[in-house]
């Protein structure tokens, strides 16, 4: 008797496992943590600017965004915007934020020639002359933009090859801004470091991520919504990189020709425990539910002890402090959930807003993308799905122009 087959397996742990440490030899986003950031700490020491303007979308914003949002109170004094979208009246509505002759402009894009990126820079170059002393580039090495960039002597930071835009958050690509704003980058590197360290000795977050990937990876057809249910609004950034990184990762055909479907949703708590919640806890099982949780807030505001008359039964909510009362309502949305016993659920729970603690989340967040991409046998770096729109848009501005 002779077999063949030609059907797709979920391999085991240990075979994941050896296929990411062959990975990380070409991937270039697993080796970030351990980079030297002293360029990138002078470069940012010496920037005169009080405005800082990252001008590119997606993979080159958004994960920059996310770590800003979430420490925007720990930042310098400096003011961070962001142009990504091609929206002309949002576009305006950011540039009229900017004191264009006291800005830098950091234009970032891998490819170098994403038209968002490059319109907006055009505009910005019809505003303030783009010199030498007012951008920088972010680029790789040979990309149209660092053609651009050399053509006028503005200094270019490395995008390395094999990091793939929407993890390349760790590289130049948001070190540089975050350097220049303020922020540990080194502490937020440690994060990922810890992270990296424990996941390939095989200790806590191999264990963590791996359960987590497989669970998502069994159940995928019946659970393919995975929702990111975060308690801080300071996650709202962390919530669309998620997406992002999610959805333009894992939204693949696989080597078996199946469509995936795990589809990202973040949400913010308590807004949308009025709102999306009614569908998690009374809709379809077809979710699974991460709630993040920061254990400590640092910040001591209070309820305060105030009678309103008509008001009285809310009274109970005298002298609570904020940060009790926002984890008191996670606490409770989680029983919830544990009580209705059919909707799997995970709580991760940061211990504070700092840069070490925002290091170890995404970079966990990286880690676990790579392993269900993995698991569910799909290239996790590539986005052949966006291209053609690409297309399109550029024969038919070609036509019209
Ligand atoms: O993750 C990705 O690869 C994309 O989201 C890119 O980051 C995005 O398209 C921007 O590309 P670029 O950096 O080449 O301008």
């Amino acid at each position: 008797m002779k077999y063949q087959k030609s059907f797709y397996q979920i391999k085991s742990n240990d075979e994941i496992f050896e296929k990411i440490k062959k990975e990380k030899e070409t991937i270039g986003y697993y080796n970030l943590p351990f980079q030297d950031t002293k360029e990138i700490k002078t470069f940012a020491e010496n920037v005169k600017q009080k405005h800082i303007v990252v001008v590119g979308i997606g993979g080159s914003s958004l994960g920059t965004f996310a770590i800003h949002h979430f420490l925007i109170d720990k930042e310098n004094d400096k003011k961070l915007h962001f142009l990504e979208s091609t929206d002309p009246i949002d576009l305006q509505r950011r540039i009229k934020k900017i004191d264009l002759e006291d800005a830098l402009f950091i234009v970032i894009s891998k490819s170098g020639t994403t038209i968002e990126t490059i319109s907006i820079l055009k505009y910005l170059s019809s505003k303030v002359e783009i010199t030498t002393n007012n951008t920088v580039c972010v680029t790789e090495t040979d990309s149209k933009l660092s053609v651009f960039a050399k053509s006028k002597d503005i200094k270019i930071f490395n995008i390395p090859k094999n990091v793939g835009g929407r993890f390349s958050v760790f590289s130049n690509v948001g070190l540089l801004p975050l350097s220049i704003m303020g922020l540990d980058i080194d502490k937020l590197l440690k994060g990922c470091q810890d992270i990296y360290n424990s996941f390939f000795s095989k200790e806590d977050y191999y264990n963590i991520i791996m359960e987590k990937a497989r669970f998502i990876v069994e159940n995928k057809n019946r659970f393919n919504i995975n929702v990111v249910f975060s308690y801080s609004s300071l996650l709202d950034g962390f919530n669309e990189w998620y997406v992002q990184l999610w959805g333009e990762s894992l939204g693949k055909i696989n080597i078996n020709g199946t469509k995936q479907a795990l589809t990202p949703v973040g949400l913010l708590g308590p807004v949308d425990q009025h709102s999306f919640l009614q569908l998690i806890m009374e809709g379809k099982r077809d979710k699974t539910v991460t709630f993040i949780k920061i254990e400590d807030f640092n910040d001591d505001l209070t309820i305060p002890n105030i009678f309103l008359e008509g008001l009285e039964e809310l009274d109970y909510l005298n002298n609570i402090k904020f940060k009790d009362l926002i984890n008191k309502q996670a606490d409770s949305t989680i029983q919830a959930v544990e009580d209705l016993k059919d909707i799997p659920y995970d709580v991760i729970t940061i211990q504070s807003q700092d840069e070490y603690n925002i290091g170890k989340l995404m970079f966990t967040y990286e880690l676990l993308t790579s392993i269900v991409g993995s698991f569910v046998q799909i290239n996790t770096y590539d986005q052949p799905g966006v291209e053609a729109g690409k297309i399109i848009l550029k024969k038919s501005l070609q036509e019209d122009n």
